[in-house]
């Protein structure tokens, strides 16, 4: 391979971060703490809208076409508590797999960009 590959080509592409991001959300969906904020979703969307985040956000060719972050999560209430526990789940699901340790930094970090979105004003009191 010639040049630099994006995050998104070296782990694999599409079908790569579908896999990822299914195995994370499994995760997701099966903490006690995370999952009451789940309840009554459309699972198949956020899938959707998740794999089509992650794409984009590892330098993928493809757009986000989902909500604004901010706007979906403000209402939810999340605490920097819950969004430290969501980043182990991802963490632990790029552990799971052969990514380089540089590559699992890389992943934390772009997906880290978003936090103050998800807490929005809640993160200062968790
Ligand atoms: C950096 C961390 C996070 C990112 C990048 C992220 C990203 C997203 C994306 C892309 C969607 C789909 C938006 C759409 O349907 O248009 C979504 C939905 C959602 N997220 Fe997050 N999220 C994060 C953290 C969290 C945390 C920590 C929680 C809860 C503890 C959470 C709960 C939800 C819920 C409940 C929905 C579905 C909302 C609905 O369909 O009404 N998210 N998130």
């Amino acid at each position: 391979m010639t040049g630099a590959a994006s995050l998104y080509e070296r782990l694999g592409g599409e079908r790569a971060i579908a896999g990822l991001v299914d195995a994370f959300y499994q995760r997701v969906f099966a903490d006690p703490l995370l999952a009451p904020f789940f309840e009554g979703i459309e699972p198949e969307r956020l899938r959707r809208m998740q794999r089509e985040f992650f794409a984009a956000a590892l330098g993928g060719p493809i757009g986000y076409s989902g909500r604004p972050l901010r706007a979906i999560h403000a209402p939810l209430g999340i605490r920097t508590r819950h969004l430290a526990r969501f980043l182990d789940h991802l963490t632990a699901t790029l552990s799971d797999r052969e990514i380089s340790e540089r590559d699992c930094y890389d992943i934390y970090t772009r997906i880290h960009l978003y936090a103050d979105e998800i807490t929005g004003a809640t993160s200062v009191d968790a």
